[in-house]
């Protein structure tokens, strides 16, 4: 009762999990509510055994909740005593009807701003955080603001920027936070208390401030250009295998020009995630809306074109391995879709595994964190692959191991025991370049990495 500032985020995933523990963590005089309809996954947050899997997470989990941190179904009541409302809820894309497979879906969305209006008795501050079309705020406002209690909802767009696998580090030390709102008095005011709350720890000139829909956009615009830039790296990669170039040199030394830089240019089986997709395609949706065909087709490309690359990791291995892998054991080393994360959404490997199954193969799936999402993902083909914890047991017999994540485990691992092991030739396809091919070559295994080409 003795908190400055209630603060309440409706969706307890990926997202509003570690941002609002981190809140806590740092703001002692704010009390923080994490609500969600998934009565599972708050007992978890509640628990030893935390839902999600994120380096460091549990430490600050620990040291906030049951202080100034809870985790709670009880939503109505939240939001009743909560000053500043963050929603954080998924917004997948949308299966059905108009925008099919492109659009995102706002149902989630919606409903949240009917329960906020239906138990508030106060003025509050609605943070838009999960990622939304541009203008989704202006549609917030009016369900909001279209009460007869007299209240006035706030709308305000705070766009997360973490990365899974480093949530926590990008919590603490962001390279900036965005935070958007209407240029009006009501507006800068609430701006102003959102802004207090990051200026507990975040240096002030890092907090940016602007407009809602540039907040909005930028976003949407953020997840398009980091995955564009792997798209046309990997698509430099098709070229590098033809030519002998290698795909992670080019990108060295491009890098080393600041003006390109040399994040996000690492050459792989293509990118997964449950963001970049997702967003692309709503960009994508909203150009055409808007009447912009050409945009719209410009970034729907680096969507295509990873697809594409995704499938080349078949093409590969029928050209290396005599054109046939049916009946063949293949050990698919990784599942999660990015290394130090359980989460599976949109991975590559997914498809990889399906296009093993197409060709008649049997895939054996070993990850450290991420079996049971697998699982989960392969439910409808589950009697056709097999999952395995211990990778050395993966790749017993196998004919193939393809790496789809790029965990550092998998560089660890006894390359000569594994050789031994498996059927002859012993073929390994690197799909995130991690491993040392030159001397698993020594070893006796034929390597196919990314974007290298055999130099002539
Ligand atoms: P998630 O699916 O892990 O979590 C969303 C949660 O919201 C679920 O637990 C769900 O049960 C809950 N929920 C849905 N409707 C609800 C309701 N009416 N009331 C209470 N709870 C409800 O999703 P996520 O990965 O955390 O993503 C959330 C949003 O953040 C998305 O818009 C996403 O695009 C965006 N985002 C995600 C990432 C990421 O790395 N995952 C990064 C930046 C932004
Ligand atoms: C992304 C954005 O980075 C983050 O800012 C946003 O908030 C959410 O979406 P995330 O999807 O969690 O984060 O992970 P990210 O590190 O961006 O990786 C996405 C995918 O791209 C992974 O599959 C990763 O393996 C792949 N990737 C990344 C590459 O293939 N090459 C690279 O150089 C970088």
């Amino acid at each position: 009762t003795n908190f400055k500032t209630k603060i309440l985020c409706i969706g307890a995933g990926y997202v509003g999990g570690p941002t609002m523990t981190v809140i806590a963590d740092k703001c002692p005089d704010v009390k923080v509510t994490v609500v969600d309809i998934n009565q599972k996954r708050i007992d978890a947050w509640n628990s030893e055994d935390l839902p999600i899997f994120e380096p460091g997470l549990d430490d600050v989990v620990k040291r906030a909740r049951g202080r100034n941190l809870f985790f709670s179904t009880d939503i109505p009541n939240a939001v009743r005593e909560a000053d500043i409302i963050f929603v954080s809820v998924n917004t997948p894309t949308k299966t059905f009807g108009r925008g099919a497979g492109k659009a995102s879906d706002l149902q989630y969305w919606e409903k949240t701003a009917r329960e906020i209006l239906e138990v508030a008795s106060n003025d509050k501050i609605i943070v838009e955080k999960s990622t939304l079309p541009v203008r989704t705020a202006a549609a917030m406002e009016r369900i909001l603001n279209s009460n007869d209690k007299g209240l006035h909802f706030e709308v305000l767009s705070n766009p997360e920027f973490l990365a899974e696998g480093t949530a926590i580090q990008d919590l603490f030390e962001p390279d900036r936070v965005l935070i958007g709102s209407h240029q009006t008095k009501s507006g800068l005011a609430a701006l102003q208390k959102v802004v207090d709350v990051y200026a507990h720890w975040v240096p002030r000139e890092r907090i940016l401030t602007t407009n809602l829909w540039s907040s909005e956009l930028t976003k949407l615009t953020a997840n398009a250009f980091l995955a564009q830039r792997i798209s046309s790296i990997n698509s430099i990669s098709a070229l590098c295998e033809k030519t002998g170039a290698d795909v992670d040199e080019v990108a060295y030394v491009m890098g080393k020009d600041h003006r390109i830089g040399s994040k996000f240019l690492k050459a792989s089986i293509g990118f997964g995630g449950s963001c970049f997709k997702k967003d692309i395609l709503n960009l994508v949706y909203l150009c055409s809306y808007y009447g912009l065909p050409e945009v719209a087709a410009y970034w729907e490309s680096v969507v295509k074109i990873n697809e594409w690359q995704t499938h080349r990791v078949l093409e590969s291995m029928l050209e290396k391995m005599f054109n046939t892998i049916a009946g063949k054991k293949i050990a698919v080393f990784g599942f999660a879709f990015k290394a130090n994360t359980g989460d599976t959404r949109e991975s590559p490997a997914n498809l990889v595994v399906r296009d093993l199954l197409a060709e008649h193969a049997h895939p054996v799936v070993t990850d450290p964190k991420a079996i049971h999402d697998a699982k989960r993902d392969l439910a409808d083909v589950l009697d056709q692959v097999t999952f395995e914890e211990d990778p050395y047991k993966a790749a017993k017999d196998a004919h193939a191991v393809v790496i789809c994540t790029e965990w550092k485990c998998f560089t660890e691992l006894d390359w000569k025991r594994i050789y031994k092991s498996m059927a002859k030739p012993a073929f390994i396809f690197d799909g995130r370049n991690i491993l040392n091919a030159n001397a698993l070559r020594e070893i006796g295994f034929e390597v196919s990495c990314i974007g290298k080409g055999v130099a002539e």
